[in-house]
Formats: C-alpha cells, sequence, structure tokens
C-alpha cells in the first residue's frame, strides 16, 4: 500500500472507516479505505474524501503540475500498467527499447519507474541517464556513457562502503576499481568534497566495452541492478561507423548479467530501423515497449483531482471532452493546454479551452516554422486532408478526387511523412493521423 502520510477516522452510518493518505505507487493523495465492515457508498466515500484531501493539501501553484519536459510524482499521470512492466523489465534485466515519437513520455516513463522500484525498496538499483543529442562521432558517444558509467560507479561505491573513513574508501574502492575494470586505469579521489570515478581518460569503443563490462561485474559484486538509459539512440545510426558501436553494445548488452539497458529515441523510424533491421547488430536483442498515448479516462482522473485542488470542483465534462479532441491525447500539448487553463481563477468551460488553444497554435506555429515550410506542396495536401478526416484507403478514386493528387504522388508523400514521423497509422482502425495535434489544427485553418 505504500507509506502511510496521514489517517483520519471518521464515522459514516454507523460503521467507523480509516483514511490513509499514501504514496502508493508516488502518487501522492491516492486513498485507501480500510473499512471495518464492507461499504456499498464508494462512491460517496470517495467524494467525501477528496474534499478533506481538497482542504489539507498544498496549494496547487506551489507544483508545477503541467511541465513541458519529463514529469514524474504528482505531475505524472496514471501509466500504471506500463510502470509495472517496464519495472520488472528492468528488475530481470530484460534490456527495452521505448518506441514512440517525440515528446509523448518516453523519458518520464523510465524515470518514473525508476521512483517506483525506489519506493518499492525491495531491488537495489542504481540508474542514470545518457542523452546522444549532440553526438558527433564514436569517441563522443564513448565519453557520454563513460561519463555514466563513471557516476554509477560513484554511487554503488559510496553505498557500500564506509564513507566516514575517507582513507579507507579511497584505499578499498580503488582496489575494487582495478579489479572489475581491467582493462582500463580507473582512479578515485576527492574533488570538491565529493568522491569522483574516472574509469578511462582515453574515449574509444575498445574503452567503452571495457567500462561497460567493468559496470556490470561492479554491480553484480555489489548485488546491484545498474540501469543505463540511453536516450536519443538514434543518433548512433547517423555516425560513420555506426555498425561498430552498435557491435560493441550488443555484446555488452548480451553478457550482462547486473546491466538493464534501456534505449529509446525520438526518431521513431531511424529507431525502428536500427531495432528491426536484419542487418543490424541490434536486430532482436531488445525488448520492444510501444508506448502508446494516456487513456481519456485516466487524463479524466489526473486533470479532476487537479481541478479539484485549483478551483475545488470537478472539471466540466464538456470541457474535457474539447482538452481531449484538440489535443488529441498529445502529452506535451495536454500539458502545455492545461498550463494555460490552470492560471484561470474560474473553472474552464469548453470555449474557454477553445481559446486557449488557439494560443498554443500561435507559438506552436512560431516554433516549428522551419518544419512546416520544409514541406513540400504535395505533402502539405496530404496532410490537410488526413486533419480533416481523409485518413484512410488513401489511394482510392474518392481519396484521389478529394487531394486532387495523382495516386502514386500521394503515396510517396505518406512514405515520406511517416519516415519523418510526421504522420503515423492506427493500426487498428487502419487510419491516418497527424501525429502533432498543433500542425493538425495550423492544417485545418489554412486549408
Ligand atoms: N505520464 C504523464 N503524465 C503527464 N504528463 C506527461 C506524462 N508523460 C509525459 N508527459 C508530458 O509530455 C511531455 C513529454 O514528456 P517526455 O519529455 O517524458 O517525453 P519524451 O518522449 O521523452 O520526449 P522527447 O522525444 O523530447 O525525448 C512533457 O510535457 C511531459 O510533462
Ligand atoms: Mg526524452
Amino acid at each position: 500500500m505504500g507509506i502511510v502520510k496521514e489517517a483520519i477516522s471518521f464515522e459514516l452510518e454507523n460503521n467507523s472507516f480509516i483514511l490513509a493518505k499514501t504514496h502508493f505507487f508516488q502518487t501522492p493523495y491516492i486513498v485507501h479505505f480500510v473499512s471495518e465492515v464492507a461499504c456499498r457508498k464508494l462512491r460517496q466515500l470517495y467524494l467525501i474524501v477528496r474534499m478533506i484531501l481538497s482542504i489539507t493539501t498544498e496549494p496547487i501553484m506551489n507544483i508545477d503540475y503541467f511541465p513541458k519536459t519529463k514529469v514524474t510524482g504528482a505531475a505524472f499521470c496514471n501509466r500504471t500498467n506500463e510502470r509495472a512492466k517496464l519495472g520488472k523489465y528492468i528488475k530481470i534485466g530484460r534490456h527495452c527499447w521505448i518506441q514512440e515519437y517525440r515528446r509523448h513520455g518516453k523519458t518520464s516513463l523510465v524515470e518514473q519507474t525508476i521512483d517506483d522500484i525506489h519506493a518499492e525498496n525491495d531491488t537495489k538499483i542504481v540508474y542514470q541517464r545518457v542523452h546522444l543529442r549532440f553526438t558527433s562521432d564514436i569517441d563522443n558517444v564513448a565519453k557520454k556513457i563513460i561519463s555514466a558509467i563513471d557516476n554509477l560507479a560513484r554511487t554503488m561505491l559510496t553505498s557500500k562502503l564506509d564513507s566516514k573513513d575517507l582513507h579507507h574508501l579511497l584505499s578499498r574502492g580503488s582496489e575494487i576499481l582495478s579489479s572489475v575494470f581491467q582493462k582500463l586505469t580507473p582512479s578515485l579521489r576527492v574533488e570538491n568534497t565529493k568522491l569522483q570515478v574516472s574509469t578511462a581518460n582515453t574515449y574509444d569503443l575498445d574503452t567503452l566495452e571495457a567500462a561497460l563490462k567493468g559496470l556490470d561485474k561492479l554491480a553484480n559484486k555489489f548485488e546491484f541492478r545498474a540501469v543505463l538509459f540511453i536516450d536519443e539512440f538514434q543518433e548512433i545510426g547517423k555516425l560513420k561507423n555506426f555498425m561498430q558501436v552498435e557491435s560493441s553494445i550488443r555484446e555488452c548488452l548480451e553478457d550482462a548479467k547486473s546491466t538493464t539497458f534501456i534505449l529509446a529515441g525520438s526518431e521513431r523510424a531511424l529507431m525502428s530501423q536500427a531495432m528491426t533491421d536484419q542487418k543490424r547488430p541490434l536486430f532482436n536483442h531488445t525488448q520492444t515497449f510501444e508506448l502508446s498515448r494516456i487513456k481519456a479516462e485516466h487524463y479524466q482522473t489526473h486533470l479532476n483531482e487537479l481541478a479539484l485542488k485549483q478551483w475545488n470542483e470537478d472539471l466540466n465534462s464538456k470541457a474535457f471532452e474539447r482538452i481531449m479532441f484538440l489535443t488529441q491525447r498529445h502529452p506535451y500539448y495536454v500539458n502545455s493546454l492545461c498550463d494555460e487553463l490552470w492560471f484561470r481563477d474560474t473553472a474552464p468551460r469548453a470555449e474557454d479551452v477553445s481559446n486557449a488553444w488557439e494560443y498554443i497554435i500561435q507559438i506552436a506555429a512560431r516554433e516549428n516554422a522551419h518544419e512546416i515550410t520544409s514541406l513540400t506542396p504535395n505533402e502539405r495536401k496530404v496532410i490537410m486532408g488526413i486533419a480533416k478526416g481523409i485518413n484512410t484507403r488513401m489511394r482510392s478514386a474518392d481519396v484521389v478526387k478529394k487531394l486532387n493528387l495523382a495516386p502514386s504522388s500521394i503515396r510517396s508523400a505518406i512514405e515520406q511523412l511517416t519516415k519523418s514521423d510526421r504522420i503515423g497509422l492506427d493500426i487498428k482502425t487502419n487510419t491516418y493521423y497527424v501525429v502533432d495535434p498543433a500542425l493538425a489544427t495550423i492544417a485545418i485553418q489554412e486549408s
């Protein structure tokens, strides 16, 4: 059930109840009912609890509930199934590849899952994220990953060895590092009162492999699970000798006993190529982890909780539906839109949502000006059509007529737009959709 933070007991219809406020799944203020008798009036009780909590919880403005970057804790909406599944994979050492478009919550999911594992307190884990954007060559990739390994090694050493006895820590720590990072020349020192580990001073593929293997040995020795999250992994595929880098990483992935690798990237098509092309070293070496958009019902619970905190009432159902419709549940845009709405003194109505969306669109049009102007005229026509609902059987006579394009032009525009992650295909309904809802609105407005 998590750690109980506060408890309230009271009587209702001659039954006594205890309500406990916990940090279950890291979402504060989820309430558990411990009833001495069966409770038929759960809904009634739930409303009472929410009223009590809305009075006793901290003011909403002190916490960023709608961040534009990664999110964890109270601002994180649901994804309980994904968190449980990813948490399990991490613990059993199954390497994962998280597949989703830009700004859909990959980093947030990983970091929230790591927080969950820490809170469960049944597995000792150390975690580091490496961001490969702006990598220029192999040495640069090696340097970034090795720097994360150094941090992981430092965390394990300081938590295992007695840090009060500095002399012992340095001598014993150096001994251990030399024994696990065998092909390297690791060093341990104190810099600005902080312990620093440096496993390598040259950065190339050999040192990278040796450092990854050393990390695994150290984690194994200390009975830790080391989690290395390599974000924007598709950047490796853009380097000259990418096959060599991917081969080295594959070897370390295969041999790892106590390290779990999580790979993610925001360029979906390139990531997919790196993981599913039979000629690429990492083919079939990771568990695909598809991350779909958060369900409307989960957003409803989440946003209602935040509305209650802010205005002491549920979100108007028409306003909620409009948020879901305009943003298409794209998490970045849900947050951007709600951020505007939650500045209001009163709870928004549907028309307030539409007005705030206009403002979001203006900003998005400015931010994405380059992306929009780089589309070819045919790609624009196809995007406009899809945004307006011409989104299935794309080469049928009807669509050809409506778009006023030859079938071959439609096909190549769709191929290009899919490759550049601008449109996606919903396999269940066999319909195309514009990935970025702001682009979809701009396309409709300009058609
Ligand atoms: N579970 C969630 N609950 C609420 N908001 C979320 C959730 N997941 C993601 N978001 C929001 O979505 C946006 C993108 O999140 P995040 O940075 O985790 O995505 P990403 O896929 O890693 O992005 P990028 O492709 O840029 O690396 C942020 O605004 C974040 O706050
Ligand atoms: Mg990310």
